[in-house]
């Protein structure tokens, strides 16, 4: 079968990494449905900019679910819708577990129903917790503490027990924190309300907020600040396609970390923001945040081998500069 004869649904491929994910896909020549409640998505991305087909619906709906998967030819699931604001999770747990757990064992079963047994899932450095080892390797053990990476892990489990049963093989993506946009300006991040660092960076820079907070300047690092692994956006769409592509060639299920395998301050962050920008970035240290690790840095090793990825945009400014375009573009 060539690619053209394989349509993917990609759930939540209004948002920022599922369209990113859209464009490598149909850049790859695969033919693209996407399913997103529109909650958090932007439907003029999809059906505007990447001129793809949109369900409009939620993957709690078993119906609709049914109802695609008899009347299209899908040969895989690409999953991203969930809800990530890790705040949120911990006040609100009962959404978390809903959609994210509830809503996706919905697809699973449809997905069993229908015989399609491939899927590509969006999990979350988030399931490791607290490290006890940098870079954090696929086998480091998962002790989530927030409703949000409990959620993913969960999935996770739920993947293991559904290829022993129903032989459904799944690719696991553990993301560190995504960053950056597309590098032609089509498509960047757009999350509101904007909790991660790039993005608050860049709005700041753009004069639409006022300062940016540093939480804690006392950590064992480089600086006293927290350090990240960012990953480009479109670096971790290749990998989706790549996951995709083990796959369709009859691949075993796997977990794969996605990081950049380099870690960034949040100084570190803010400065490269200053020279991109040529702005002036007020910031305003504050105490540190409960739950916060001083560092979260991945290792991607197994990704390399197994998949052949090779991330392409590595460097901060790089990353920094095609987030900041997107920014400029998207805001003033
Ligand atoms: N952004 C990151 O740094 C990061 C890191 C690790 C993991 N992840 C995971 O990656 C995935 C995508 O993250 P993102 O930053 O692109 O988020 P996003 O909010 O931009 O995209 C998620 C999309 O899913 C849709 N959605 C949510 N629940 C839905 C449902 N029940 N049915 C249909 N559509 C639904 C939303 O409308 C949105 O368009 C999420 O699963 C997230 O947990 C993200």
């Amino acid at each position: 079968m060539s690619q053209t004869e394989h349509t993917i649904l990609v759930t939540g491929g209004a948002g920022y990494i599922g369209s990113h994910a859209v464009l490598a896909l149909k850049k790859a020549g695969y033919s693209v449905i996407v399913l997103d409640n529109l909650v958090y998505g932007h439907r003029e991305l999809v059906e505007d900019v990447l001129k793809t087909e949109l369900v409009i619906g939620d993957t709690n709906d078993r119906t609709l679910l049914d109802h695609l998967f008899a009347t299209r030819q899908i040969a895989a699931v690409m999953h991203f819708a969930a809800y990530a604001y890790v705040g949120e999770s911990v006040t609100d747990p009962g959404k978390y577990y809903r959609n994210n757990v509830v809503g996706t064992l919905t697809l699973l079963e449809a997905m069993v129903a229908a015989s399609i047994k491939k899927f590509v899932f969006s999990s979350t450095c988030a399931t490791y917790g607290i490290p006890d080892l940098i870079p954090i390797p696929e086998h480091h053990p998962q002790n989530p503490i927030n409703p949000y990476g409990a959620s993913k892990l969960m999935v996770e489990k739920i993947l293991a027990d559904f290829d022993v049963a129903h032989e459904l093989k799944a690719v696991c993506f553990r993301y560190f924190n995504a960053a950056g946009a597309d590098p032609d300006g089509l498509l960047g991040e757009d999350h509101n309300p904007e909790t991660h660092l790039i993005p608050l960076v860049l709005l700041t820079a753009l004069g639409r907020r006022d300062e940016i907070s540093i939480f804690g300047t006392d950590y064992p690092t480089v600086d006293g600040t927290c350090v990240r692994d960012y990953i480009h956006v479109s670096d971790l769409a290749t990998a989706h396609v790549l996951g995709l592509e083990y796959l369709l060639k009859g691949g075993e299920s796997q977990a794969f970390n996605l990081g950049n395998g380099l870690g960034f301050s949040v100084r570190e962050v803010i400065e490269a923001a200053r020279k991109i920008t040529g702005q002036v970035i007020p910031v305003q240290e504050c105490d540190r945040r409960p739950g916060d690790p001083p560092a979260l840095v991945g290792s991607s090793d197994k990704a390399r081998m197994l998949l052949g990825w090779q991330p392409q945009y590595t460097d901060l400014s790089s990353l920094m500069a095609h987030a900041w375009s997107w920014h400029q573009k998207r805001h003033t």
